[in-house]
């Protein structure tokens, strides 16, 4: 949610910066903006409401600087516009600042700032932080020194990259709850929010923590505290192929992602299934299987389709391990004083290891002396760092704003817990080897639904035509048709309702008509004829009926069928959500949306 890059070396920081915005625009894409100061100091500023690509139109051809911000935002304070675009500058325009992140006590300090002679050209709580800075720079004083003062007294959350056109030769970058990471170059130095935005220059990385900063110059870098204590943080290197951040031939994100599937799958079971023992080897729990045993309940935590893929994963841990387990929305469970118990297992499930709720769910779970694991895909996030231990998905970085390949990762992360946990209780060896079977067959069966692809781009194109759209699924199959109808809505904008199928006759089965289509998920298990029943209520009532379902299934009563390979009843859940992954692709491909950057959202909401 909002991007940051920041260059300072002998290149041109412009070109960087653009680049680097365009590889950060899908974290948030309604304004976008540069500063970049020379050699001799004075600040250039180029910022305009709108996508990296019209900002890149605006930038005059002279906009050259060896030093330089960026920002690419998703609005929180003030709508986006050009004034509220970052960066934001203090009265003199000596001072830019880019900002992700939100500063609570905006409102305070802007009167206060304002009382003392600022003017503020923005809605946003970012330029507080710009005229804040200036009020610290004494004659004389370190861009550093003035940032450190001034970021005592802001109360918030904030990744900042601050330039001062009087010190062109350092950029000075702060972390409390937004990522911050510093690329190491030769003789030259990258900053950004997210790697995605550095691995074509540079490999060798260093992640700040939560309340350092650090000042940047061309030939190194020094990380200090905000009470100016020295910390010294060694680089990492990024482990991912540069191929992983582009489209490589793909039209969008999505397809590609969506596509990865297999690979993605085969990546997150690497090396953790026990044939010998039938059980899978998790070995980032910090759990051994005496801690595990005394476990009476678990409960997973996560937000949107992390929320949807902890439900699957619920669902997995009652019918393998036998242990009640719920999933709740992170966003609910944080404000409503959960009560923490010494003998569940708390769960914290998220593909960017960001999202603010999330990440303030575990943090109060921890307040009250629960144990956290985590579920995520992003290696070293705040999430991750914040549990007590958990499971990497390894699915890859996902840069379209929809889930596609994180969520499948994530319930197969799950399947190998739930997996772990039941031999540990009574799953008998038998029922352990039908699971790790029917994981290893997934990869290839995924390639068996893809294969159908052109199949389903006619149906959505056709399916599309409608206003909204019904997704039913009974018990294992509801989460599954929660998340499709999530994928729909958000990124074709097709209204898209989901309803246990068992419930339909309860209430909506009133809106039911030829303009309501009903996407039915009809795996061939215990359940079938019940689901049977309902396609004959809704095709009583005139209602069109998409059915996903197993070769085995009669669908006489459905419209349309896309058969999916069955796989072990407990893992059906998987393959019966990849159809509705590419329906919702084709569905917002054949109505023109913008795919990847679907209006109104940004990927990862590091925001309340
Ligand atoms: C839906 C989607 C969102 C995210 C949610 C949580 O396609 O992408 O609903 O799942 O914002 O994000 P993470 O998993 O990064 O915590």
């Amino acid at each position: 949610m909002c991007g940051i890059v920041a260059y300072i070396g002998p290149k041109d920081a412009t070109a960087f910066l653009l680049e680097g915005l365009q590889r950060l625009e899908y974290r948030g894409y309604d304004s976008a903006g540069i500063a970049v100061t020379g050699k001799t100091g004075g600040l250039k500023v180029c910022k305009t409401k709108g996508r990296v690509a019209d900002l890149a139109a605006a930038v005059p051809a002279r906009f050259k600087g060896a030093t330089g911000i960026g920002h690419t935002r998703w609005a929180t304070h003030g709508v986006p516009s050009d004034a509220n675009a970052h960066p934001h500058l203090d009265n003199a325009e000596r001072i830019a600042v880019v900002h992700n992140g939100i500063i609570e006590n905006a409102e305070e300090l802007r009167a206060k700032l304002s009382a003392d002679g600022a003017v503020f050209r923005s809605e946003t709580d970012t330029e507080t932080l710009s005229h804040l800075i200036a009020a610290h720079l004494g004659e004389g004083t370190d861009l550093e020194d003035a940032v450190r003062s001034a970021l005592k007294k802001v109360v918030g959350t904030y990744g900042i990259a601050v330039l001062d056109a009087t010190q062109p030769d350092r950029i000075v970058v702060a972390r409390n709850g937004s990522p911050i990471v510093l690329g190491l170059g030769e003789k030259e130095m990258f900053v950004a929010s997210d790697v995605a935005a550095l691995v074509r220059y540079t490999r060798q990385v260093v992640h700040l923590e939560d309340g350092e900063l650090a000042v940047v110059k061309a030939d190194g870098f020094r990380t200090f505290t905000e009470d100016a204590r020295t910390v010294t943080r060694q680089p990492s290197t990024v482990d991912w192929e540069i191929d992983s951040y582009d489209t490589a031939g793909h039209e969008h994100y999505l397809h590609k992602e969506i596509h990865e599937q297999p690979a993605s799958v085969e990546r997150t079971l690497g090396g953790r299934l026990d044939e010998r023992f039938s059980t899978a080897h998790l070995g980032g729990l910090n759990l051994d299987a005496r801690e595990l045993r005394e476990i009476r309940r678990v409960k997973i935590l996560g937000c949107g389709s992390a929320y949807y893929a902890g439900e699957m994963g619920a669902q997995l841990i009652e019918e393998l391990a036998r242990i009640p387990a719920h999933s709740e929305p992170a966003s609910e469970f944080r404000y409503r004083n959960p009560v923490i118990e010494a003998d569940t297992l708390y769960i914290a499930v998220s593909q960017s290891g960001e999202t603010y709720d999330t990440l303030a769910a575990v943090q109060e779970i921890k307040r009250k002396g629960g144990r956290v694991l985590g579920v995520v895909n992003t290696v070293g996030s705040a999430i991750a760092r914040e549990c007590d231990g958990g499971i990497y998905l390894h699915a890859g970085p996902e840069i379209s704003v929809a889930s596609t390949k994180a969520f499948t990762s994530t319930v197969i992360a799950f399947a190998l817990l739930a997996l772990h946990f039941g031999r540990i209780h009574d799953l008998s060896p038998a029922d352990g080897r039908r699971i790790v079977a029917g994981l290893k067959a997934l990869p290839g069966q995924i390639r068996e639904i893809l294969a159908e692809e052109e199949k389903i781009a006619a149906l959505a194109a056709e399916y599309a035509k409608h206003e909204g759209m019904m997704f039913i699924g009974r018990v294992r199959g509801f989460p599954v048709a929660r998340e499709g109808a999530q994928k729909l809505k958000e990124i074709s904008y097709v209204h898209a309702e989901a309803y246990p199928a068992s419930e339909l006759k309860h209430g909506p089965l009133a809106l039911i008509n030829p303009d309501l289509p009903t996407v039915a998920l009809v795996p061939d298990d215990e359940l079938l004829d019940k689901n049977l029943t309902t396609l004959g209520e809704i095709k009583a009532r005139a209602g069109r009926v998409l059915a996903v379902a197993h070769r085995e299934v009669d669908t006489k009563l459905a419209d349309h069928t896309v058969v999916v390979p069955r796989s072990e009843p407990e893992l059906d859940p998987l393959l019966l959500n990849i159809p509705l992954q590419l329906l919702a692709y084709y569905a917002a491909v054949a109505l023109g949306r913008d795919v990847d950057k679907p209006r109104n959202l940004a990927k990862s909401v590091t925001v309340e």
